[in-house]
């Protein structure tokens, strides 16, 4: 018999609930609390959130340009001059690494024209815009373009790219478009410590790959499934059975993370051999949803792989699955664990989040009550509580 890490892909560890201090006891009354037998049942958010283009045009410009979200791996940026481009809140940017071994984030756009500067990934000792050739130092300095000289009263130090904040967070660099954003440790209390305990090797991780998983639904509809196995037991056959124990299953704020612990049982019966003494979390397993998203998952043995969502339109996502190992080394048993992912838990999931986003278009579709157990456990939707006023929030 085979045992599979049944994750609804959100699962881990009683265990972390010890690192979480005093941010755990609060958060938990906030998530619980208003579903005394006097109080009103909080109400799933409106459909509107979920079909309206008006409503993911106002995350995109709000919302989704002040939050933390991932722009790609430090591993990505070698040498001075390795850049790497990617889309957030509809903008495209790009990550180098300057001379001075500095990673620094702008905008993908030319301070003349506007035209976009770099495509993909590589590596270019200047930056030089293909429309006119103006070209920029690697700290986003315009140095020289043609004819620039004859231009008078033109002072090229005053022509620099816009910069966009960048924080590396255990080697994982994530952007934010609001200057004045409070830092990731701000948002997301305790994880960078409780990440590097659970993954010891995170530091010198690099991906190894990638699962690019297109979902016909709004972005929150996959980050709404994610964040609550309420829907475990019946859609993924094997969570009862394998190595988590549902019964000990909980998610729980911590600041604007939301971190999902379960114990874990017959880690003898593992599809992979671990060395439970290698570390003290070798047979442990965790996850840290960081608002809105992206996820830190470990599995037993110190496995990281992650999760980032990026929003095509309003009723059409992308989740991308990234696994790791030091280095990048291959290791089979990262491949067949990406291979069992996307063919048990992902393929579940996609089915369930598009026939929610069908649903959210009926006419016959009223917000129903959520299941807010005030002893949280795997049958609770406080989760979905806390994501839905953070979602609402967003659009405030
Ligand atoms: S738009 Fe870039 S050089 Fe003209
Ligand atoms: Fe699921």
């Amino acid at each position: 018999m085979r045992y599979y890490l049944n994750d609804c892909s959100l699962v881990n560890l009683t265990v972390g609930q010890r690192h979480v201090e005093g941010v755990f006891e609060t958060t938990r009354n906030d998530m619980t609390s208003e579903n005394s037998s006097t109080a009103t049942p909080v109400k799933s958010l409106d459909a509107r959130y979920y079909t309206d283009p008006a409503i993911f045009a106002q995350e995109q410009q709000g919302l989704l340009a002040r939050t933390w979200q991932y722009a790609g791996h430090r591993s990505q940026l070698q040498k001075p001059g390795d850049y790497f481009t990617f889309e957030l809140a509809g903008e495209n940017l790009f990550c180098v690494l300057t001379r001075e071994h500095e990673i620094k984030g702008y905008y993908n756009v030319c301070q003349h024209r506007a035209h976009r500067l770099l495509t993909g990934e590589g590596n270019s000792a200047l930056i030089v815009c293909p429309y006119h050739a103006w070209t920029y130092e690697l700290t986003g300095q315009l140095r020289s373009g043609p004819n620039l000289n004859s231009v008078a009263g033109l002072d090229k130090s005053s022509v620099c790219l816009s910069e966009v904040r960048i924080e590396d967070f255990c080697g994982f660099l994530f952007a934010n478009l609001d200057a004045d954003a409070k830092p990731m440790d701000e948002w997301f209390p305790n994880v960078r410590k409780e990440l590097t305990e659970y993954v010891p090797q995170i530091e010198s991780l690099k991906s190894l790959e990638w699962v690019e998983i297109p979902e016909k639904c709004n972005w929150k509809v996959s980050v709404e499934n994610y964040s609550e196995c309420y829907h475990c037991q019946l859609n993924h056959p094997t969570f009862a059975t394998g190595v988590v124990k549902p019964s000990t299953y909980d998610i729980q704020a911590q600041g604007h993370c939301l971190r999902h612990t379960t114990e874990c049982q017959q880690l003898d019966k593992m599809t992979y051999p671990i060395d439970l003494n290698s570390n003290e979390h070798a047979g442990h397993y965790s996850s840290w949803f960081l608002w809105p998203m992206f996820s830190f998952q470990v599995y037993p043995g110190n496995i990281l792989n992650t999760y980032h969502w990026r929003p095509v339109n309003h009723e059409q996502v992308v989740l991308w699955r990234g696994w790791y190992t030091i280095d990048g080394s291959d290791a089979d048993v990262v491949h067949e664990l990406a291979v069992q992912d996307r063919q048990t838990t992902v393929e579940e999931d996609i089915h369930l989040v598009e026939s929610v986003q069908q649903g959210l278009k009926s006419r016959g579709y009223v917000p129903g009550p959520l299941v807010v157990d005030p002893s949280g456990g795997v049958n609770s939707e406080h989760s979905i509580k806390v994501l839905q006023k953070w979602m609402r929030e967003g659009v405030e």
